[in-house]
C-alpha cells in the first residue's frame, strides 16, 4: 500500500520539484561530452508514446546533462553503439529489482559521484526501511526523474514528507512535527543561500571594478562548503546538527556579504 503512495507521491511531486529550479541549461561541456551519447541521439527523436518521449526532455534540461552524464550513467548500457537492442542490454525498466533505477539500488548507483549524500543516507531510517522493505523513500522521491529536481520550497519539503508522515488515512503514525521540521531545514538551507548568491554578485561586480578580493574569494568557499555539508546531512535526518550547519553558513555568509558592501560600494554594513 505504501508502496503505491510512493509512486503517487512522486508523480504529483514531479510538477511541484521541477516548476521552481528555474535553471537554463546551455553548458558546452555538457554538449561535448555528449556528442556521440547514442543513448541521448536516438532518444531525441523519439516522439510517442509521450512519457517516453517527455522523460528525454527533462533529461535535456537537468544539471545532469550540463555536466555531461549520459543517460548510460544511472540506467546503465551501452552508449556507443546506435543498435537499440545491443544499447539496451542491462537497461531495465525502474521497477525491475535488477533496474540501476530501481529505488532499492538508486543509492548504488548515485554513489558514484554523491559519495557524501549517499554515505549519510544509508545512516537514516529511511534507507533501513527501504533496504528491509522497498517502504522508505528514495533518491527519487525526493528528486525527480532525472534526479536533478532540487526541493527548493519549504512548504513543498513539508507536504513532500506528510504525504508519509502525516496522513491522514493513518498507513503510518501520524507525526505532525517531521513536516515542520522539514519546512524549517529547508527555510535555514534556503536563507544561506540567499545570502551565499548574494556575495557572489559583489564578487563580481567587485572583480568588474579590478577590487582585489582574495581572500573573500577564499572565504565565499568555506561559507559555500558548511552550506553544502548541511545539504548532506539532511540525508541522515539528522536535524539539528542541518540547522547548525545552515546557520554557521548564513552567519559567515552575512559578514563576507557586509565586508563585500563596504569594499565594493563603500556601504556600511546593513
Ligand atoms: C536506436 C534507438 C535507441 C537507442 C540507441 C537507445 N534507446 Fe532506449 N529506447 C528506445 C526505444 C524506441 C524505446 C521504447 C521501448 C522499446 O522500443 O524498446 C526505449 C526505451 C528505453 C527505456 C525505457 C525502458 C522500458 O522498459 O520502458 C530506457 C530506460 C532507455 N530506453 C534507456 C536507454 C539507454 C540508457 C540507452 C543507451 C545506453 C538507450 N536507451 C539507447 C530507443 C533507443
Ligand atoms: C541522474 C540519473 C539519470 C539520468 C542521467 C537519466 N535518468 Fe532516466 N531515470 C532515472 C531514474 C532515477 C528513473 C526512475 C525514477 C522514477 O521515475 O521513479 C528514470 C526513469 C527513466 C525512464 C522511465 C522508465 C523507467 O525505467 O522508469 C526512461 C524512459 C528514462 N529514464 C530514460 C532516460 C534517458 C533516455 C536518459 C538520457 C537521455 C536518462 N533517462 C537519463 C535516472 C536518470
Ligand atoms: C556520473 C556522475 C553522476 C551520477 C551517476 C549522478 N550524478 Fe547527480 N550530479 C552530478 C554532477 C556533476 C552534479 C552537479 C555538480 C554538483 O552539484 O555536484 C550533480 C547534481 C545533482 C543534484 C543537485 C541538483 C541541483 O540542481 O542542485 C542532485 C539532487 C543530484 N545530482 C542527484 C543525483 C541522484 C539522485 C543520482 C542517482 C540517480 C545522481 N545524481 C547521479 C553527477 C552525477
Ligand atoms: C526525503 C527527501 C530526500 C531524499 C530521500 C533524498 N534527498 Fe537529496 N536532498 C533533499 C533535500 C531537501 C536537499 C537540499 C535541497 C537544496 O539543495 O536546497 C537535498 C540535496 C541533495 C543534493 C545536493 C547537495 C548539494 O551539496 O547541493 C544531492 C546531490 C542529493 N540531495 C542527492 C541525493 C541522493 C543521491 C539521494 C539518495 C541516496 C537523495 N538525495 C535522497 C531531499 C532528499
Ligand atoms: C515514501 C514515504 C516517506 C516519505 C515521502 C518520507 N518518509 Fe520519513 N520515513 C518513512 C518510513 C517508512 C520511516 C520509518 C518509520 C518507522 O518505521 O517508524 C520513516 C522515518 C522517518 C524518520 C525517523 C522517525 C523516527 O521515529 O524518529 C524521520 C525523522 C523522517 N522519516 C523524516 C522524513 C522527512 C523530513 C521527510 C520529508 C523530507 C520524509 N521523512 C519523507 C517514509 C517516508
Amino acid at each position: 500500500m505504501i508502496k503505491r503512495l510512493c509512486l503517487l507521491s512522486f508523480i504529483a511531486l514531479l510538477g511541484l520539484l521541477t516548476a521552481g529550479s528555474g535553471r537554463s541549461s546551455s553548458s558546452s561541456r555538457g554538449q561535448e561530452v555528449l556528442s556521440n551519447n547514442q543513448c541521448a541521439s536516438c532518444h531525441a527523436r523519439i516522439a510517442n508514446p509521450l512519457s517516453l518521449s517527455n522523460k528525454y526532455y527533462e533529461w535535456h534540461v537537468s544539471l545532469h546533462r550540463d555536466q555531461g552524464v549520459g543517460c548510460e550513467r544511472c540506467h546503465g548500457g551501452d552508449p556507443r553503439t546506435a543498435d537499440k537492442n545491443k544499447a539496451h542490454q542491462q537497461v531495465f525498466i525502474s521497477t525491475d529489482p535488477r533496474s540501476k533505477v530501481h529505488p532499492v539500488q538508486l543509492p548504488d548507483t548515485c554513489k558514484e559521484c554523491h559519495g557524501a549524500v549517499v554515505e549519510s543516507f544509508v545512516e537514516s531510517m529511511h534507507y533501513q526501511k527501504l533496504k528491509a522493505s522497498n517502504l522508505g523513500p528514495s533518491c527519487s522521491t525526493c528528486h525527480g526523474h532525472m534526479a536533478s529536481a532540487v526541493v527548493q520550497d519549504a512548504g513543498e519539503a513539508a507536504a513532500l514528507c506528510a504525504r508519509c508522515h502525516n496522513t491522514v488515512n493513518g498507513l503510518m503514525p501520524a507525526r505532525p512535527e517531521i513536516p515542520e521540521r522539514a519546512k524549517e531545514m529547508v527555510e535555514a538551507i534556503s536563507r544561506a543561500n540567499g545570502v551565499i548568491v548574494w556575495a557572489d554578485r559583489l564578487l563580481d561586480a567587485g572583480q568588474q571594478k579590478q577590487i582585489d578580493l582574495t581572500e573573500e574569494t577564499k572565504d565565499l568557499k568555506s561559507v559555500r562548503t558548511a552550506l553544502s555539508e548541511a545539504k548532506v546531512d539532511w540525508h541522515a535526518l539528522k536535524f539539528d546538527l542541518v540547522r547548525k550547519k545552515a546557520d554557521d553558513s548564513f552567519d559567515q555568509g552575512t559578514r563576507l556579504k557586509d565586508r563585500l558592501l563596504q569594499k565594493v560600494y563603500r556601504q556600511p554594513a546593513g
